[in-house]
C-alpha cells in the first residue's frame, strides 16, 4: 500500500459535509455526504453561518455513517485528511477541528488538502459503474465549480502549472445567477441543465467570450447579456427563485442558449490547451462537470483530437470527501504533513503561471 492504506478524509469547505474512507487513494470504501442545498435553496444561495451551523449539527452522524458502511477499525486507518481551503472559514474551520481532534486522539498523520485538489483527483477514483482509465502526464485538466473555473497543466502528479483562469464569475457562479434570473430554484446549475433540455428551439444567440489567444474565461459580459434580454422580454418585472413571468418554453430557450455558449468556450480553450501543452490525456472536474452537455461535448472533442478524457461520475463530480482523500493520498506519499495548529486558509491558492 504504497499510497498510505486507508484514509479517512473531512470535506466540509462550502456546503456539503462529507466523510469518505479511501484506499490507496482510489477505491472507495465508503463516502457519505451530507448536503445543505436544499436548506440554502429558500435564501436562494449560501448564508455562510447557517452553513457552518450545519456542519456541526451533521459532522458526527456522517462519520458515524461513514464508519458504518466502510467496516473499517482505526487500526485500519493510517491518515485523516482535510480540506484547509479555500472555502467558507466557518464551514472549513469545522471541519479542520474535527479532523485535528480525530487524527489526535487516534494517533494518525493530520494531511491538509487544497479542495480544488481535491477537484482535480476525483479523476483517480475508481468507479465501480463503469471502466474510467487513470489519467496520463502530461495532463491538462478542466476545474469548474462554484467558486473557481481554471484550465491546469500536470506533467506529474501535485505538479501544478495555471494556464488560464476566469478573470469574473465562475461557470457554476454564472449558471447560479442566470438561474436566479429565469425564476428557477437554487441552485441554477442543475435546473438550468434541465431546462434546456426541453428547449424546442435552439436559436438564442448569446456571446462567447473568446478573449483572444487567452486561457482565460469570462462569464459576466454573458451574464449581463441574458439579464438584457430577460429584462426585455419580461417588460422589467423582476424575477425570483422559482417565480417568472415568462413562459416555461421561453425559459427552455434561454437557458438553452445560455448553456450553450458556456459549454462552447469551455470545450475549444480546454482542446487548445491540451495540444499546446502536448498533454497525452484531458481531465474534467468540479460541480460544472456534472453538466450532461459539457460533458458529452468535451468527450467528443477530446475523441476528436485523439486524447482520452477522464471525468468523474456526477456524485464525485459536485464536493465530496472522497476526492480529499484521493488527493491526499498523493500528499501523504509527498511526507506533506499538518500539525495540531492546521488553520484555514478561505482563500489557498492551487497553482501560478
Ligand atoms: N448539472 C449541472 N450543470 C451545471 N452546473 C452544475 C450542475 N450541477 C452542479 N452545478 C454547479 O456546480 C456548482 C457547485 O459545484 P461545487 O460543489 O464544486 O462548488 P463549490 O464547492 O461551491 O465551489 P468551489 O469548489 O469552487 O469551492 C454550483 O454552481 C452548481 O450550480
Ligand atoms: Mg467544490
Amino acid at each position: 500500500m504504497t499510497r498510505g492504506g486507508l484514509i479517512l478524509a473531512v470535506e466540509s469547505s462550502c456546503d456539503e459535509t462529507g466523510i469518505a474512507i479511501v484506499e490507496d487513494g482510489r477505491r472507495i470504501h465508503s463516502n457519505v455526504v451530507a448536503s445543505q442545498v436544499a436548506m440554502h435553496a429558500a435564501a436562494g444561495g449560501i448564508v455562510p453561518e447557517v452553513a457552518a451551523r450545519a456542519h456541526l449539527r451533521w459532522i458526527v452522524p456522517v462519520l458515524d455513517e461513514a464508519w458504518a458502511a466502510a467496516g473499517v477499525t482505526w487500526a485500519d486507518v493510517s491518515a485523516v485528511a482535510v480540506t484547509n481551503g479555500p472555502g467558507l472559514a466557518g464551514s472549513l474551520l469545522v471541519g479542520i477541528n474535527f479532523a485535528k481532534t480525530l487524527a489526535y486522539v487516534h494517533a494518525k498523520p493530520l494531511i491538509p488538502v487544497n479542495h480544488l485538489e481535491g477537484h482535480l483527483y476525483a479523476a483517480w477514483l475508481v468507479d465501480e459503474a463503469r471502466e474510467v482509465p487513470e489519467p496520463l502526464f502530461p495532463l491538462v485538466a478542466l476545474i469548474v465549480s462554484g467558486g473557481h473555473t481554471f484550465l491546469i497543466e500536470m506533467r506529474d502528479h501535485l505538479q501544478y502549472r495555471l494556464l488560464g483562469e476566469t478573470v469574473d464569475d465562475a461557470a457554476g457562479e454564472a449558471f447560479d445567477k442566470v438561474g436566479r434570473l429565469l425564476g428557477l430554484p437554487y441552485p441554477g446549475g442543475p435546473e438550468i441543465m434541465r431546462a434546456a433540455a426541453g428547449a424546442t428551439r435552439h436559436d438564442v444567440a448569446f456571446p462567447r467570450a473568446w478573449l483572444g489567444d487567452s486561457f482565460d474565461f469570462s462569464f459576466s459580459g454573458l451574464k449581463t447579456a441574458a439579464r438584457r434580454t430577460i429584462a426585455a422580454e419580461t417588460g422589467g418585472q423582476g424575477t425570483s427563485a422559482g417565480e417568472t413571468p415568462l413562459a416555461d418554453d421561453r425559459v427552455a430557450e434561454l437557458a438553452y442558449g445560455f448553456q450553450e455558449s458556456v459549454v462552447d468556450v469551455l470545450v475549444a480553450k480546454t482542446i487548445r490547451a491540451a495540444r499546446v501543452a502536448g498533454a497525452r490525456s484531458v481531465v474534467l472536474g468540479g460541480g460544472v462537470a456534472a453538466n450532461r452537455v459539457l460533458r458529452d461535448r468535451l468527450a467528443a472533442a477530446a475523441q476528436n483530437a485523439g486524447l482520452p478524457l477522464v471525468v468523474p461520475r456526477p456524485g464525485l463530480c459536485t464536493d465530496n470527501g472522497a476526492m480529499i482523500a484521493a488527493a491526499g493520498a498523493r500528499r501523504m506519499e509527498a511526507g506533506v504533513r499538518a500539525g495540531l495548529d492546521l488553520d484555514a486558509k478561505p482563500s489557498l491558492p492551487l497553482a501560478r503561471r
